[in-house]
């Protein structure tokens, strides 16, 4: 599968979350992250749809790849998916019935993901995966961007490469967390082929915030250590 780069705004400048997604598209972003955080299963706060309806109504019309970070999740699935969201991804144990919502989701018109904290054993995908769109492999735990890559978080990326390759279906296998220039290729080799990346396409914006003329530069060298060949 091509792989895909998908910015997280959660590092963006919010005074200027419009432009930020212009500029990212434009940088050759494939979709867009969008990290939905309720101070109650992770412990921040960020967006809802209304703000995804803004950013939809401003003219974004790139994919996007909605994070649930929040319990109960059911409640919102609707709202999320009226707002503008191509996948709705969330936490199995976020949800009582994540069967359920799996379904609520596809129902809906959207791709269904199911995301895996770095405590989180990958049993919970066994009996779902035929309900699910996109695999999430959290390489931190949720709740704030710009946290360190965690290295375990490659072999769970491993064996769910090999689960989904069992079952020969067009399953996306995300990576989330810490994802930078330097360690992308060792996620593109143990499987996953959709990177979500915060802080180092924007910056880190408590240090100085986002420089929008990078944009294109850090995602083309992300492409090229995916395409170059493994040492
Ligand atoms: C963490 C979020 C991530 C975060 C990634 O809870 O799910 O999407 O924004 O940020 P970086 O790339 O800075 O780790
Ligand atoms: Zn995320």
């Amino acid at each position: 599968m091509e792989p895909w780069i998908a910015p997280s705004i959660l590092a963006a400048d919010f005074a200027n979350l419009g432009r930020e997604v212009d500029d990212v598209v434009a940088a050759g972003a494939d979709l867009i992250h969008f990290d939905v955080m309720d101070n109650h299963y992770v412990p921040n706060l960020s967006v809802g749809p209304l703000v995804l309806e803004s950013l939809r109504k401003h003219g974004v019309t790139a994919p996007v790849d909605v994070h649930l970070m929040v319990t109960p999740v059911d409640d919102l699935i609707g709202a999320f998916i009226d707002a503008g969201a191509d996948i709705v991804s969330f936490h199995p144990e976020a949800s009582e019935h994540p069967h359920r919502s799996l379904s609520l989701i596809r129902e809906g018109g959207a791709k269904a993901g199911l995301v895996f904290n770095p405590g989180t054993p990958l049993t919970f995908l066994d009996p779902l995966i035929d309900a699910v769109d996109l695999v999430l492999i959290m390489s931190v735990n949720p709740g704030f961007g710009g946290q360190a890559f965690i290295p375990a978080a490659l072999d769970k990326v491993r064996a769910a490469r090999e689960a989904i390759d069992r079952r020969r279906r067009d399953i996306r296998l995300e990576i989330d967390g810490g994802i930078k220039v330097e360690n992308i290729a060792d996620a593109g080799a143990a499987g996953a082929d959709t990177f979500v990346a915060g802080s180092a396409i924007f910056g880190v914006p408590e240090r100085g915030g986002a420089r929008a003329d990078d944009y294109r530069s850090v995602i083309q060298a992300m492409r090229d250590e995916l395409a170059a060949p493994a040492e």
